[in-house]
């Protein structure tokens, strides 16, 4: 949650009754921003910040406003900022200052160190202007205290009945974990009582004003499943726009007790972090500079996915489906792309991962993460071998790939007879992946950022 990188989302929509707002979020691609970190003021020394410090660097909504070039020319289409509400801003903490925004005090305020309201408008008509979407985070699970004895006043619910009583979280017990608190004895974050009817119809007209005076499109919530399932619903009615909630579980079925109309409308796929993470990582040597590569990489992607929203029909909605699945990896196919991983890593193997597609025999398909081609087999089989190591391979139809700009896709590209025969004669040589080397981590950058391609 608290990563200073974009991060792209995998949303996943599983079970979801379609509201019109979850259906305008659906096709687009998030860059998730800290707002202290992500741009300083114009003229601030850039330098002078240790992000180790855990203190304020001194980012705001105006330095966020102006650099939203570079987001939108890296292909997002909206952007998910830190929470915005006042924080705690007294003697630093032992785990620092609130730098990160999710220190509540009172919700009801906004944080003076982000800008003033007016700021906040202007990111958001900015944003607008773009055609682009701002989701907000919100916490409304707990407060941020220094103690188990908090001073009310400074909150925005400042009576005792308005929080549940102190008890450390018991964990795995589910009521313990709604109703207990998060934090520590050093920094506890007293539980508020979302139970309480007045606490309800409170945090119900806060959201709604908090949403038409800052015209929000959809609200990231935070510690989601730390709060009665209920309290959902009402509370994203009130803010009639899309809710996406932090489940922090890796349990499919636990998590996705949380999306739907009972619940949210969707929830961030942990899930398929935890199962990325349990799949791909190895221990061994980590390589920064693969993970800048991999960066440059996810910039092409998500352009790609960009691609594929616009220009074809039905890959947001088509299911994925797994074509095969063995002990060295597993091949899956979501609208006319086929992923294709493997969890054999970096050291080579005499081994393949074969997947039988729906493509037709001889359709020429690129790999968009490495640029090789390939040529459907008969039974519409594609074989990647993994002599040179384990690299994913993400498979396009070369004729869904006009006009996206990667690997040299562009308007004068000629799929007909010629293309095929070319790919036909590709050679399917893992040895001409340029990042066969990359180390675990890199490649599980990689693959959360491919994990759009994946979300069911
Ligand atoms: C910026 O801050 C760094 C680190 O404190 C310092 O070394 C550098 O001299 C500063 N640069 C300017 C132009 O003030
Ligand atoms: C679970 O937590 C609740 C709240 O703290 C507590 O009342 C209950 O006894 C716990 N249940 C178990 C089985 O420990
Ligand atoms: C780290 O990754 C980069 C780029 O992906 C690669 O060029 C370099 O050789 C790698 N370094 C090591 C020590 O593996
Ligand atoms: C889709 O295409 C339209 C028209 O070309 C463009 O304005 C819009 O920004 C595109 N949307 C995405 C998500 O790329
Ligand atoms: C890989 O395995 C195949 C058959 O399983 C064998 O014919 C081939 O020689 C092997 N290649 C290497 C490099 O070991
Ligand atoms: C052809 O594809 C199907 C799956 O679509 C697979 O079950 C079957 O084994 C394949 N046959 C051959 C001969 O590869």
């Amino acid at each position: 949650m608290r990563v200073v990188l974009a991060t792209v989302l995998c949303l996943s929509f599983v079970a979801l009754t379609l509201g019109a707002t979850a259906e305008q979020w659906r096709g687009r691609s998030i860059y998730q921003i800290i707002t202290d970190r992500y741009a300083l003021p114009a003229g601030t020394n850039k330098t002078q910040c240790n992000p180790g410090d855990q203190t304020w660097c001194g980012g705001n909504w105006n330095a966020i406003r102006e650099h939203l070039d570079y987001i939108q020319n890296a292909g997002f289409t909206a952007i998910w900022i830190s929470p915005v509400s006042q924080n705690y801003d007294g003697p630093r903490s032992p785990y620092g200052d609130a730098y990160h925004g999710y220190w509540i005090a009172d919700a009801t305020k906004l944080n003076d160190r982000f800008g003033t309201a007016d700021d906040l408008k202007a990111l958001s008509d900015e944003l607008h202007k773009r055609g682009m979407y701002l989701m907000v985070d919100v916490v409304v699970n707990n407060v941020m205290s220094t103690s188990i004895t908090p001073d009310l006043s400074t909150f925005m619910f400042k009576q005792k009945s308005q929080y549940h009583p102190y008890c450390p979280i018991q964990w795995g017990n589910a009521t313990s974990e709604q109703n207990c608190w998060l934090g520590d004895l050093k920094v506890p974050l007293p539980d508020v009582n979302t139970q309480d009817p007045g606490v309800v119809s409170a945090y119900c007209s806060w959201i709604q004003s908090l949403v038409s005076e800052f015209d929000i499109d959809g609200l990231r919530i935070d510690a989601a499943k730390h709060v009665n399932m209920d309290f959902w619903p009402t509370f994203c009615k009130a803010a009639g726009v899309f809710c996406i909630g932090e489940v922090f579980d890796n349990d499919m079925s636990q998590a996705a007790q949380y999306q739907g109309p009972d619940a949210l409308d969707s929830i961030l796929n942990y899930p398929m972090y935890g199962a990325l993470v349990n799949a791909f990582a190895i221990p061994g040597q980590r390589n920064a500079s693969a993970v800048t590569d991999a960066i440059t990489q996810s910039k092409a992607l998500f352009k790609f996915r960009n691609f594929l929203v616009n220009g074809t029909t039905g890959w947001l909605k088509s299911q994925a489906e797994v074509l095969t699945t063995g002990p060295y990896g597993l091949a899956i196919m979501k609208g006319q792309v086929v992923t294709i991983l493997t969890n054999i890593g970096s050291p080579p193997q005499n081994a393949s991962v074969a997947a039988y597609t729906t493509f037709h025999d001889e359709t020429a398909v690129t790999d968009i993460l490495s640029c090789a081609e390939y040529a459907v087999g008969s039974n519409g089989t594609l074989e990647i071998s993994y002599i040179e190591g384990g690299a994913p391979a993400v498979l396009i139809p070369n004729n869904l790939l006009r006009d996206s700009n990667l690997c040299g896709f562009t308007t004068s590209f000629d799929d007909g007879e010629g293309a095929a025969q070319a790919a036909s004669s590709a050679r399917v040589d893992a040895g001409q992946l340029s990042w066969r080397s990359w180390v675990s981590q890199a490649t599980l950058l990689i693959l959360v950022g491919v994990c759009t391609f994946l979300t069911l």
